[in-house]
């Protein structure tokens, strides 16, 4: 039988708005997340941020200089920091490692502000727009991010290629980046084969623009046709590792395969 859902009453300018105890949980599990809270702190879009800055951290992926697409980038959490990396100075270990730190005190909170405010602000000191370049896609529109140049448009549409490639002019890409997700559908399977269809989006854009000992980084969502999809990339990458960052949450199935040196000729 099933149990009857309890409705929490919370008042708000006199309305009372109903929210099931669901939506209740994901509010509070939003607001108590340390990640959100580092990044309101740190002032990244998303918390998914986090999940970029480990595995940057471990794989040295991103260079001063380097050309990278992000695919899937709205809201701009991951552009950011690739703007960050490419075209300033900033300490990746000492951002990710604040949330470690709990202020206890008004004065700490007031003194974290400031130390973010420090590892941070060298970018717009010292901008190298001329070498290095960030294209961030989307199907939604992301406001802008400074030296990040912005494709509104789907990554499965030859039209949003051709654009990406205006950008990229005779260049070849360090690193290709794909936090996409697919509009749920609460079906896990149909999820997973949607998933599974934008890696290989992100994988064919790869091919086209990735220069050799390029690096790909791709989301998806678990499920019984990953290992086809990471035969594929071992096919195109000498390493191909599979990771769940800290800042990816234990009941998400989504994982990350991080593919170190692109060649064309590894099998
Ligand atoms: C989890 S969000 C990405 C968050 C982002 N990494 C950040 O840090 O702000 C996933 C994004 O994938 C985008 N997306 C899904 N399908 C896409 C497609 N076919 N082409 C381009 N973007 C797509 C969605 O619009 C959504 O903004």
């Amino acid at each position: 039988m099933l149990s009857r859902p309890i409705y929490h009453f919370l008042p708000l300018y006199g309305i009372q708005i109903r929210y099931s105890s669901s939506s209740t949980r994901w509010i509070a599990r939003k607001q108590s997340d340390r990640f959100t809270k580092q990044a309101a702190r740190q002032n990244y879009r998303a918390r998914s941020t986090y999940k970029l800055i480990e595995l940057d951290l471990k794989y040295n992926i991103l260079k001063k200089g380097d050309v990278a697409i992000d695919c899937g980038a709205a809201p701009g959490g991951w552009s950011q920091y690739i703007a960050e990396k490419i075209f300033g100075e900033i300490d990746s270990q000492k951002v990710y490692n604040k949330k470690r730190r709990t202020a206890k005190s008004k004065m700490d909170v007031q003194s974290d502000e400031e130390e973010d405010i420090d590892d941070k602000n060298d970018f717009s000191k010292q901008q190298d727009v001329q070498n290095g370049l960030v294209i961030a896609v989307d199907l939604s529109s992301i406001e802008p991010i400074s030296g990040v140049n912005v494709v509104h448009g789907d990554i499965t549409d030859h039209k949003t290629i051709d654009k990406i490639k205006t950008f990229l002019g005779n260049r070849k890409a360090n690193a290709i980046f794909s936090d996409m997700a697919p509009n749920f559908s609460g079906k896990h399977l149909v999820d997973h084969m949607r998933s599974m269809d934008l890696c290989e989006a992100a994988l064919s854009l790869a091919q086209e623009t990735l220069g050799p000992g390029g690096t790909f980084l791709c989301k998806f969502l678990m499920g019984e046709n990953d290992k086809e999809l990471r035969t594929k990339l071992e096919r195109n990458f000498r390493k191909v590792l599979y990771k769940k960052p800290e800042a990816s949450r234990k009941e998400s199935s989504e994982g990350y395969f991080v593919c170190l040196m692109y060649s064309s000729d590894v099998k």
